[in-house]
């Protein structure tokens, strides 16, 4: 075990494991339409964050039409911003960390994902597993991110419930325990049988009534629904209780069971029994790796990594906030941080806290929390903070982006200006930028071309840049490494017209075709081709 603590780490420390056991920290994964706006506003009702449902969307409104660039996601009615939501409940403190759904922009949501210890899935009874949910799920996978399944709009007419675990379990590879049973669908749809904890939940105007019972043979039951509808309730739970597993919380941990809640975040029905499931199911912060050992959440000692940067969250501030996920130890305003990075030291006067409404500054926080650092550029995705020790948390993924481009800039003298917005552009994630080896001018790498109409509108309103993009000779990219020295060097010698440097000056190699880079691949044994670099 040479990850455990070392003598050196101060860990356990009572107050700072007490708090990061009170933190749920989970992300909500869905395919466009399945109700993840909507949900996103229940759950903060409950909480108490916001007064009215949707203020969630009032405020996107909002604050999209606050600047310029953001008219994009306006005009297009997308997403593209990534928030943090903090509400408590029972003792409890949830951060929600929102996703773009929009998938031009699923980078984003990927290294959202690694700022998570827990993901809702939430699916349309109508539609269920959909293209966008299938492909966020194996992210979460990737990460062995626990998952609770939502699926949500159970008042309309949608699939049989058991047609729909059939297929969670399918295609996702996934064992489902149904958390509760549904009664009635559509417009019949009733509430649901709550199976973890006996009792019903019955669908009432505004919310649901929970009535306990002591089991599915409770007399009780009798007086509540009609004599069919008991009948098909006992029959239909008793065939889930005794053929699909029982819950198991270590499968659940490790992302290989995922419990089902029915629910209707429209009629504010299931929202509820999702929150306790995610208050007594999903874990709080976990250990995680660094590069040098183990990082425990108890430790007094701060850790934590940026995993966004985002510009102009307030147009009178030009300022942009690095929004840091705390993996141990207690932030206090006032504190100064290492970048291990570079070694400088980073001022936290004012660490922010982002509700639904309004950013607060934040006295204190704490391990599974997400506190904005608003800087002007030193702080970057992926970087590590901490109180000095020299660590690197590792996950926050860079994929090979689908589409390269070249900019055309009709100006040379914004060349030099070009340079430094397109770089600062990099440090927040929005496009990936690549700088050939022969000295040409930088390429620009996006996974959807909506990413390049942001770029376009960034570059104009912010930095007065006027752009255009031309296609280049290249089709694709990979990261490469290889144990094998005088390889590389040759590969870098035969290839050098091909190679790029990413952001972080890690090079890769650039690929005419699809089929160019085979016969690379086949070529050159010696050399590894990544198509995922964990930034550090
Ligand atoms: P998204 O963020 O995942 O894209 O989904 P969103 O919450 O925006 O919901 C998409 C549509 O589905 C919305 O309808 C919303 O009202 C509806 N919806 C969400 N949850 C439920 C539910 O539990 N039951 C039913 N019946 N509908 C639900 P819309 O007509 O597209 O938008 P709106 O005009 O209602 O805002």
């Amino acid at each position: 075990m040479d990850h455990l603590p070392t003598d050196a780490v101060q860990w356990d420390n009572h107050d700072v494991a007490t708090e990061a056991a009170r933190r749920r920290s989970f992300a909500i994964i869905a395919h466009p339409d399945a109700g993840k706006t909507t949900l996103t506003e229940k759950l903060l009702l409950k909480g108490g964050a916001i007064q009215l449902a949707g203020q969630v969307r009032a405020k996107g409104n909002r604050r999209r039409t606050r600047s310029d660039w953001m008219k994009i996601e306006q005009d297009r009615g997308i997403s593209v911003a990534t928030s943090v939501m903090t509400f408590e409940r029972d003792g409890l403190v949830f951060n929600l960390l929102d996703t773009p759904g929009h998938e031009d922009f699923s980078e984003d949501t990927y290294r959202t994902l690694s700022a998570v210890d827990a993901a809702v899935m939430v699916l349309d009874a109508a539609k269920g597993i959909e293209s966008q949910t299938r492909k966020l799920f194996e992210v979460c996978r990737l990460r062995d991110i626990p998952i609770i399944t939502f699926i949500n709009k159970m008042d309309r007419d949608g699939r049989e419930p058991l047609d729909l675990i059939d297929e969670i379990e399918k295609t996702l590879a996934l064992d489902v325990t149904p958390a509760a049973w549904p009664i009635g669908e559509g417009r019949d749809f009733l509430g649901v049988y709550d199976l973890l904890d006996p009792a019903l939940r019955m669908l009432v105007d505004g919310g649901d009534n929970h009535i306990r019972l002591s089991g599915l043979d409770d007399p009780a039951l009798d007086g509540l629904l009609s004599p069919g509808g008991v009948a098909t309730l006992r029959e239909q739970a008793g065939l889930v209780e005794a053929g699909c597993p029982a819950f198991d919380s270590d499968q659940f941990l490790q992302g290989t069971m995922t419990p089902v809640f029915f629910g209707s975040a429209l009629r504010d029905f299931g929202v509820g029994h999702l929150l306790d499931g995610l208050a007594r199911l999903a874990p709080p912060p976990r250990p995680r790796p660094a590069d040098t050992r183990m990082v425990v959440p108890g430790e007094a000692n701060l850790t934590g990594f940026v995993f966004k940067v985002q510009a102009n969250m307030d147009p009178n501030h030009r300022d942009r906030v690095a929004f840091l996920r705390i993996c141990s130890g207690r932030l206090e305003k006032g504190m100064r941080l290492t970048q291990v990075r570079t070694g400088k030291h980073v001022p936290v006067n004012a660490p922010l806290f982002f509700f639904a409404k309004e950013r607060q500054v934040a006295e204190e926080a704490w391990p599974g929390d997400v506190v904005g650092i608003a800087n002007h550029g030193t702080l970057r995705i992926g970087d590590t903070l901490t109180e000095g020790e020299a660590l690197n948390f590792r996950g926050v993924p860079s994929f090979a982006p689908e589409h390269l481009r070249r900019a055309r800039l009709d100006d040379p003298m914004l060349a030099k200006k070009l340079k430094k917005a397109l770089e600062q552009l990099a440090d927040e994630g929005v496009v990936q930028l690549f700088k050939p080896l022969d000295g040409s001018a930088p390429v620009v790498g996006v996974f959807g071309l909506l990413q390049l109409d942001v770029l376009t509108s960034r570059l104009k309103v912010e930095y007065g840049i006027p752009l255009g993009f031309e296609v280049t000779q290249w089709d694709q990219l990979r990261w490469i490494a290889s144990d094998d020295r005088d390889a590389m060097a040759r590969f870098t010698r035969a290839h050098i017209n091909d190679l790029a440097e990413d952001h972080d000056g890690e090079i890769v190699a650039l690929f005419a075709s699809n089929w160019r880079r085979q016969r690379m691949e086949e070529e050159w044994k010696a050399i590894r081709f990544h198509t995922v670099r964990e930034q550090h």
